[in-house]
């Protein structure tokens, strides 16, 4: 049992009491890594109750000492690289910076308004209106960001006066751990952060639907469309799948688009929402275009994450057969296989299908992999059609030298970001990112985070 890790409650690292773990696998050697708390519903309703009560007295803590303390919670999380990825830690440490400097800005400003200027009144009302915390945020990151969608969530709730109780995604939940210790180590209040760990049967539907939680801040997969459909009345944010369109004209520079097909498809093997999803390429430069990145695809290294490789294990086993599945049916479907389809255990080797139509499911379905479909176009208006026929609108990118057709091919994308000459990205982490349709709901970056994880309250003087 020495080898389990704690979960955090009340300050304090603990065992549960249900005496069962939950096993973390190495995508790599398919074993288990690591070994983490299988929380129980009591212990859920523990956590909640005391960031119930924190979440009281931290809303009267000083908007600056609520910064003071994100502020070394960054520096800490910074110095404690080690066990974390270095380089996530450094844009996680900064975004939590960033939310402290922006929320003492935004939240230290609220309104004042005077009824004459609504019809019928007179100047006999004064309404004072600031922001007021919600009271205790639920953040669920995901597998692939368990540290950077984790203090996303973390930073812009408790910058606002919110509690948090942080749920991990299994694999990936050692390092929301470690980044969690950085905030106990700071010296936050005792229950304001929570991080509880188990099997998502046992907890996680209770933790959603529970009834002490009045925000739920989720990213990641279809399970999101499940929580918003049992969720009560709790503002919800959520970020899921996506299916972003890179649209490529005859005019576009082709080593630019061919370099961030590479970088927007195949970085991270894929497993980013916004990884490049789909090419949609002119027909009279398509040939071009997939000569150029098929000697790019040759260069990419291909083995475990120690060696430094580009493409690595996918995530699961379920994964790597969901991919395999994609894969299998374009090939039945006559997609041109420009690599040879290769997979051992969850590694996926990089491959891209050019000639992919309509009726094949990965010009629909997110793999989530090192696989990229090009669907060869005649017109813009096609491209613009297969990108908005999707159930997803997360991002999308459209490379061309001709600044007026990209502004219109953006306005006409149902996105929620639309990128020109680059490739599909959440950050920096204060741009606005947001999803349409199956992709999400609300807004993110760090000010929308912030204003979304607080509420109006207003006083009201009525003069004589
Ligand atoms: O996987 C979803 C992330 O929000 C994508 O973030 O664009 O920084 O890779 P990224």
């Amino acid at each position: 049992e020495g080898d389990v890790f704690k979960y955090y409650t009340d300050g304090e690292w603990k065992k549960s009491a249900s005496g069962k773990s939950v096993a973390i696998i190495n995508p790599t050697t398919r074993t288990t890594q690591y070994k983490v708390q299988a929380c129980t519903q009591e212990e859920v309703n523990k956590v909640m109750e005391s960031a119930k009560i924190a979440q009281k007295q931290w809303a009267k803590t000083p908007l600056w000492k609520r910064a003071e303390l994100l502020h070394k919670a960054a520096a800490i999380l910074k110095e404690h690289k080690a066990p974390i990825a270095e380089c996530l830690v450094v844009r996680s440490g900064d975004l939590i910076s960033y939310c402290a400097e922006e929320g003492v800005r935004i939240l230290g400003e609220g309104k004042f308004l005077v009824s004459d200027s609504f019809p019928g009144n007179e100047r006999t009302k004064y309404c004072l209106s600031s922001k007021i915390p919600l009271g205790v945020v639920l953040a669920i990151p995901p597998f692939n960001y368990p540290v950077n969608l984790a203090v996303s969530k973390i930073g812009p709730a408790l910058i606002a006066g919110n509690s948090l109780v942080l749920k991990p995604p299994t694999q990936g939940a050692v390092a929301c751990l470690h980044m969690v210790q950085c905030f106990h180590l700071a010296g936050f209040p005792k229950g304001l952060i929570s991080c509880v760990t188990g099997k998502g049967s046992e907890i996680g539907d209770f933790l959603t639907m529970h009834p002490g939680v009045n925000c739920i801040s989720f990213t990641g997969g279809d399970t999101g469309v499940a929580i918003s459909k049992k969720a009560g009345m709790v503002p919800l944010q959520m970020e899921l799948g996506g299916k972003d369109a890179c649209i490529v004209l005859e005019d576009a520079d082709l080593d630019l688009v061919a370099a961030n097909i590479i970088k927007g498809g195949f970085s991270y093997s894929g497993q980013r929402c916004t990884a490049v999803k789909v090419v949609l390429v002119m027909e009279s430069v398509a040939d071009a275009l997939v000569e150029k990145v098929n000697a790019k695809v040759a260069k990419l290294k291909v083995g475990p994450p120690e060696d430094n490789c580009d493409i690595t294990p996918v995530v699961s086993e379920s994964s790597a057969n969901f991919i395999e599945g994609l894969a299998k049916d374009a090939k039945a479907k006559g997609a041109t296989f420009c690599q040879e389809y290769k997979r051992e255990g969850n590694l996926v080797w990089p491959l891209l299908l050019d000639n992919v139509r309509p009726d094949m499911r990965i010009a629909w379905e997110e793999p989530f992999g090192p696989i990229v479909p090009v669907i060869r176009i005649n017109s813009i208006e096609e491209g613009i059609h297969h990108c908005n026929a999707s159930n997803f609108g997360l991002q999308g990118c459209v490379f061309t030298k001709d600044i007026n057709k990209a502004i219109l091919i953006s306005d006409a994308m149902e996105t929620g970001t639309v990128q020109i000459n680059s490739a599909p990205a959440r950050g920096p982490d204060h741009f606005p990112f947001q999803g349409l349709k199956d992709s999400g709901i609300g807004s993110q970056g760090i000010t929308n985070s912030i204003n979304m994880m607080t509420k109006i309250k207003s006083t009201v003087i009525n003069l004589p």
